[in-house]
């Protein structure tokens, strides 16, 4: 029977699977490719699900409706996007959408652009106030600082260039000015808003609303307060304006953020005393390092290597580069790592803490007239305290309750929330470095959807993404904000991979070519052989059991018995006419600690994962030879980053690797061997760890299935078959890392597991025992 006679036969009688029961990729054993394998769960990145959170309705693209002058802001309507704040991320939010083509108006309620860049009454500015992060990691893409700035321009410039690229790219014109949103309300068709503008009070429809309304204008004050009364006067940060009022006067500056270290630097020459309250220690980075400005120092790498990697290399420059101090009193010390706090930058205040001209006190404990006690049993009399408190992000107009408490939103992107595709927020997050390249990548997602250039997936995986990331941002950042946190590198590149349009092979990628697919049951299966088809291969699955859906021929085999494996492979070469590609997929994971000995699990896999693929291979070979063809093999991150409780897995996979390089030195003149190296990707197949209590979870980052298909058909497709492919970026990074700074990657992955182990994530585990033990638990 040829190929395509079997095709027809599969099509055609996929009901009468005799056995569907063993049609899972449970039961096959061998369908399922490895314990890093994909589940339903996993979107792709621009897969949109049915219910998925679409594209604008149709209407609402399209020029807007021209104002006085011809390039006006038009009226508001139910086609419309109104987008609310004319700080910074407002400015990027009209921006984008003018220049996607959606209608939109801008309502900024002061009588300028620039937010709280502005002087005046209802912002968090100060006269001195410098930005902390420096021009070319601050501008926005295509508007550069003039070159004649300083690295740290003042608070005016900055202003001047958020009003001046709101003026080059013909966003002011779009703003209603001096009108604020009073209240918004979710229409069936929109939103039905309230101003309050020159002309007063207003009604108006919109048919998307985008809130960028900043989130540093109303202060956050210790809740409950401390007890006692105090006598003195205090204030917050946000109504401070200039050092001079505080003349000769006992001033306590409460907190470490930014606002504390500016502040408490300014009264250094004017109060009479300056204390610092710090109920914490935090790291206080210089604004220059090694020369530069230091967020320069990050570099690409910032993008995809994991923090943990980049928070080793940050402590070891500081220590090495960092200033030094005169010796004196020094500031609380940090209890956690560089990058796990927003960043606080000062070069001053380290330097006169060491001097003695700010006095640093731990946090408060009460107050007692004019003395505040702290929390070490010292008390101080003081004449004024300035709380540095932070501010509350609020959305007060939007009625209906949706946003009570903005900073525990769960939002896809940190832009959409997952039940409203007619809201959207830009702005409402806090980033680790600058905000200016976060809301416009932020506005360029709203774009892109509003104007259907881009679809989001559907809510479930939206949900699920968001619910990873704020399991990795607590890891990370603790309880403070975990919902707002962003990886500015990190959050930039994974929108600019978003946005991007795909680089799909061609629909004639495979054409004609005859593709042998071990566990072609399995999730990686399933999915190679559906886009092998569609991009016009033939393929023949070899598999335990043939899967009552299947939409490729199969031919039963189980790959650990060697004559089962000739005979499949014969098969398989008979009916395609010859074999141009053999894809190693089969696999099994399990947990199998090393400190044991090597019982059935460990052989199993070792038959599977190694000497299944080994003997498939070598009997492909003569027919790999005769069509110059291509063999992938299907290893994992696993092979070159180890984890500890899975031995047998590592083992075979990287003794996978080391097959394949051994068998390209034999063959490689006729045919192309590639090793892809996945990282886990949800399916059932992690089901027997979690049962163990040993999940991945927390330690290795589920990617989508689609990046391993694609990985696939790029060594498939490629001029030269290429010797190893990563199937993700951040894959190349710890590949790379694994294979030149073993030690470091080692150290890594053992610091992960022992604050796993320290937060208790193994305690059900009984196989994780003794290691927990040898860790002190
Ligand atoms: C003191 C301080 C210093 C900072 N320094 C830096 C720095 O150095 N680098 C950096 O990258 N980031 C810095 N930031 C972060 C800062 O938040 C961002 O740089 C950015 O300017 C925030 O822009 P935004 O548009 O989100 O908010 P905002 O600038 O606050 O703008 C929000 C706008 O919305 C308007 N608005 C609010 N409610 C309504 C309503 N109901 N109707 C109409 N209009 C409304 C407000 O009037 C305001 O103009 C700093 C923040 C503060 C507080
Ligand atoms: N460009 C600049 O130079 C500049 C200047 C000022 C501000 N900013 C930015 O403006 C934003 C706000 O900064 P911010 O410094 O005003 O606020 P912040 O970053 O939120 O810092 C608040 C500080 O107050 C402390 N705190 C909060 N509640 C407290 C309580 N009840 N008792 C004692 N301490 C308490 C916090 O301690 P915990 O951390 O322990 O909660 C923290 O140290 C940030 O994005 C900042 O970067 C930038």
């Amino acid at each position: 029977m040829d190929y395509e006679r079997l095709c027809d036969g599969v099509m055609g009688t996929s009901a009468s699977n005799p056995d569907p029961e063993k049609t899972g990729p449970e039961t096959t054993g061998q369908g399922t490719a490895g314990p890093e394998t994909a589940g339903p769960e996993t979107a792709g990145p621009a897969t949109a699900e049915p219910g998925a959170a679409g594209p604008a309705p149709a209407g609402p693209v399209g020029p807007a409706p021209a104002g006085p002058g011809g390039f006006g802001p038009g009226g508001f309507g139910p086609g419309v996007t109104v987008v609310v704040g004319g700080g910074a991320a407002g400015i990027a939010a009209v921006k984008a959408l003018v220049e996607a083509g959606v209608p939109v108006v801008g309502v900024e309620r002061a009588p300028a652009l620039g937010g709280l860049w502005r002087l005046d009454d209802d912002t968090a500015a100060y006269e001195g106030l410098r930005l902390n992060t420096s021009k070319p990691r601050t501008r926005f893409s295509d508007h550069p600082m003039p070159p004649e700035w300083p690295d740290y321009p003042d608070r005016a410039r900055m202003l001047e260039y958020l009003q001046g690229y709101a003026d080059r790219f013909g966003v002011t014109e779009r703003f209603r000015l001096g009108t604020t949103l009073v209240s918004a309300r979710r229409t069936g068709a929109g939103w039905e808003l309230e101003l309050d503008g020159p002309g007063g009070r207003s009604r108006e429809t919109a048919g998307h609303l985008v809130v960028a309304n900043g989130h540093n204008h109303i202060p956050r004050h210790p809740d409950p307060p401390y007890p006692g009364s105090f006598t003195g006067t205090q204030s917050h940060a946000h109504t401070y304006r200039t050092p001079g009022e505080f003349a000769g006067r006992r001033v306590l500056v409460v907190g470490t953020g930014n606002s504390a270290m500016d502040i408490a630097t300014e009264l250094a020459d004017h109060a009479d005393t300056v204390l610092l309250s710090a109920r914490r220690g935090v790291w206080v980075l210089p604004k220059r390092l090694l020369g530069r400005p230091s967020d320069q120092l990050n570099g690409a790498l910032a993008a995809v290597l994991p923090w943990r990697v980049r928070q080793a290399v940050s402590q070891a420059v500081l220590r090495l580069a960092g200033p030094r101090l005169p010796a004196g009193p020094r500031l609380p010390a940090p209890r956690r790592g560089v990058l796990q706090d927003h960043p606080t930058l000062s070069d001053t205040v380290p330097a006169l803490v060491a001097q003695g001209r700010i006095l640093v006190r731990p946090g408060i404990s009460r107050f007692e007239e004019g003395r505040v006690h702290f929390t070490d049993g010292t008390a101080d009399e003081v004449d004024h305290v300035v709380w540095c408190t932070g501010y509350r992000a609020a959305v007060p107009f939007l009625e209906g309750g949706e946003a009570d408490d903005p900073s525990r939103l769960l939002l896809h992107r940190h832009v959409f929330p997952l039940d409203d595709d007619a809201l959207s927020y830009v702005g409402l997050m806090q980033s680790t470095g600058s905000a200016l390249p976060v809301v416009e990548a932020q506005a360029r997602l709203v774009a892109a959807v509003r104007s259907g250039a881009h679809r989001l997936p559907g809510r479930d995986a939206m949900r699920a993404a968001a619910v990873e990331e704020l399991g990795a941002a607590r890891a990370r950042w603790g309880d403070r904000r975990p919902h707002m946190r962003i990886d500015v590198d990190q959050y930039l590149r994974t929108v600019r991979r978003e946005l991007r349009p795909p680089r799909t092979p061609g629909p004639h990628a495979l054409s004609g070519r005859r593709i042998v697919l071990t566990g072609a049951a399995g999730t990686f299966g399933r999915a190679m052989s559906a886009r092998f088809t569609e991009l016009g291969a033939h393929v023949v699955g070899l598999d335990l059991v043939r899967p009552d859906d299947a939409g490729i021929p199969f031919v039963p085999c189980d790959l650990t018995s060697p004559e089962a494996v000739d005979a499949a492979v014969a098969e398989a070469a008979a009916l395609l006419g010859g074999i141009d590609l053999l894809v190693n997929n089969a696999g099994r994971g399990g947990p199998a600690p090393a400190e044991l000995p090597p019982g059935e699990e460990v052989r199993a896999q070792l038959e599977l994962n190694l000497l299944g693929a080994w003997h498939t291979t070598a009997a492909a070979v003569p027919h790999l030879e005769r069509s110059r063809g291509r063999v992938v093999f299907i290893a994992s991150r696993m092979a070159l980053l180890p984890l500890p409780l899975a031995a047998a897995y590592g083992v075979s996979k990287r003794a996978l690797a080391a097959y394949a390089d051994a068998l390209r030195l034999e063959v490689g003149t006729h045919i192309g061997v590639t090793t892809v190296y996945p990282s886990m990707v949800r399916s059932p197949i992690h089901d027997s760890t979690r049962r163990a209590g040993l999940s991945l979870d927390a330690v290795s980052r589920p990617e989508p299935v689609e990046g391993v298909v694609a990985a696939v058909v790029a060594a498939a497709t490629a001029r030269r078959a290429p010797r190893d492919l990563a199937t993700t970026a951040r894959g190349r990074v710890e590949t790379a890392l694994a294979r030149h700074a073993p030690g470091l990657a080692d150290r890594l992955v053992r610091r992960t597991v022992a604050a796993r182990i320290a937060a208790g994530d193994f305690a059900d585990a009984p196989m994780a025992a003794p290691m927990v033990r040898r860790h002190g638990g």
